[in-house]
């Protein structure tokens, strides 16, 4: 119970399509007119063409690989933002945002507000539509919490972006794959998002989507197969964003991965595990000296609950649920100090239980089970 983290069981279609890639497909892809690197190309383009129905884009060039959500977030962030721009945040972003912002305020004089968000995810709008300046270039929000599992408005905070000029970049680690995400409808400039988490990929990938009329400065300059006659990297998408030989065999799984998501709907993967959720979360809140941190009972949420026993060290008790009851949970600080300042963990962390589609109800109960024993110890 730790798909937050990184999704498992992956589906054996993702097995299959990483294995494929190093055997049937196995040649360079856009680097060759070979059969091989001809299907290998074609492996990319099925990628792009799972996410591009997933996440509501047309083309399916404005996706651009990375090795994770991190990377994603970095290119996004520094590859837009100028010596002494404005950004608008929240409190519970991860550190993949966070430290990126803070190196660039360090460096560059870029001026960073991170406002406060109600563990039910919501935002006083208003106080944050007051933070807007004339430099202000980008609004940053995690779609869901990674602490919390809360979901943040970001159609409301895309509207306020746009209304002022400035770009809205989205954290969907937490969403993507889980939860209902179409960039047209929700006003999304930029998503970051990991392919390891909820698209049920391998570790490793992640991607980009990239606004049509956006164009970021590139991290990382080099081979891309195209315009080698060229000093510079080339404008034409997906290639200014990739350069080098991509992972192949990662982007074969991923691509699987997100046609499993197509296949089985992202409404009722998001369904079961909001179930799986509130089945927890309604057994939980009766154990004697528990606090669970996010939404009430009934509220939407993503699949995470996370909860501190009185007088026990969350690291103590994620050791036992992994010794003695086999369950495999993460424990401590969840990568956004503000987040654990907000919600009063910042001197013990939490543990933080998070389940996926594969998740089983009898699962659920040995973890119930397990906890009310460990509350008792
Ligand atoms: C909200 C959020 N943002 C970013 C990340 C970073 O993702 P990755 O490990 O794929 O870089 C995570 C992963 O834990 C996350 O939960």
């Amino acid at each position: 119970m730790d798909h937050a983290a990184t999704s498992w069981p992956k589906p054996q279609s993702v097995l299959d399509a990483m294995m494929d890639s190093m055997t049937a497909a196995a040649g360079s892809p856009g680097r060759g007119t070979h059969s091989m690197s001809l299907q290998a190309g074609r492996t990319m383009n099925k990628a792009r063409l799972e996410l591009s129905k997933l996440l509501g884009f047309r083309n399916p060039n404005d996706v651009a690989f990375t090795q994770n959500a991190t990377m994603s977030l970095n290119l996004a962030i520094k590859g837009l933002l100028k010596p002494g721009d404005h950004v608008i945040t929240t409190m519970l972003e991860h550190n993949s945002v966070r430290r990126p912002l803070e190196f660039l305020k360090r460096t560059q004089g870029i001026e960073v507000d991170y406002v406060e968000v109600e563990p039910s995810g919501e935002i006083n709008l208003e106080s944050v539509a007051r933070l807007f300046r004339v430099n202000t270039k980008m609004v940053i929000a995690a779609h869901s919490s990674n602490l919390l599992g809360c979901i943040l408005p970001v159609e409301a905070l895309s509207q306020l972006a746009h209304q002022h000029g400035a770009v809205m970049l989205v954290d969907g680690a937490q969403t993507v794959g889980n939860y209902p995400v179409h960039v047209e409808k929700l006003g999304i400039d930029l998503l970051a998002f990991p392919g390891h988490k909820g698209l049920l990929g391998p570790q490793g990938t992640g991607g980009l989507y990239i606004h049509p009329e956006l164009q970021l400065e590139p991290q990382m300059h080099g081979g891309t197969g195209s315009q080698s006659d060229q000093p510079e990297q080339p404008d034409i998408r997906p290639d200014r964003y990739e350069a080098g030989t991509p992972n192949l065999p990662g982007i074969a799984g991923l691509a699987a991965g997100a046609a499993e998501i197509n296949r089985i709907g992202v409404e009722n993967i998001y369904n079961h595990e909001w179930k799986m959720t509130q089945t927890l979360i309604s057994n939980l809140q009766h154990i004697k000296g528990i606090r669970l941190l996010g939404p009430a009972l009934g509220q939407p949420r993503t699949g995470i609950v996370s909860f501190v026993l009185e007088n026990q060290d969350p690291a103590q008790t994620a050791f036992q649920l992994d010794r003695q009851y086999g369950i495999a949970v993460r424990a401590g600080y969840h990568c956004t100090p503000l987040g654990h300042e907000m919600s009063q963990t910042k001197d013990t962390g939490a543990v933080r239980v998070s389940v996926g589609y594969t998740t089983q109800e009898h699962e659920i109960e040995a973890l119930i089970r397990a906890v009310s024993a460990l509350a008792k110890a």
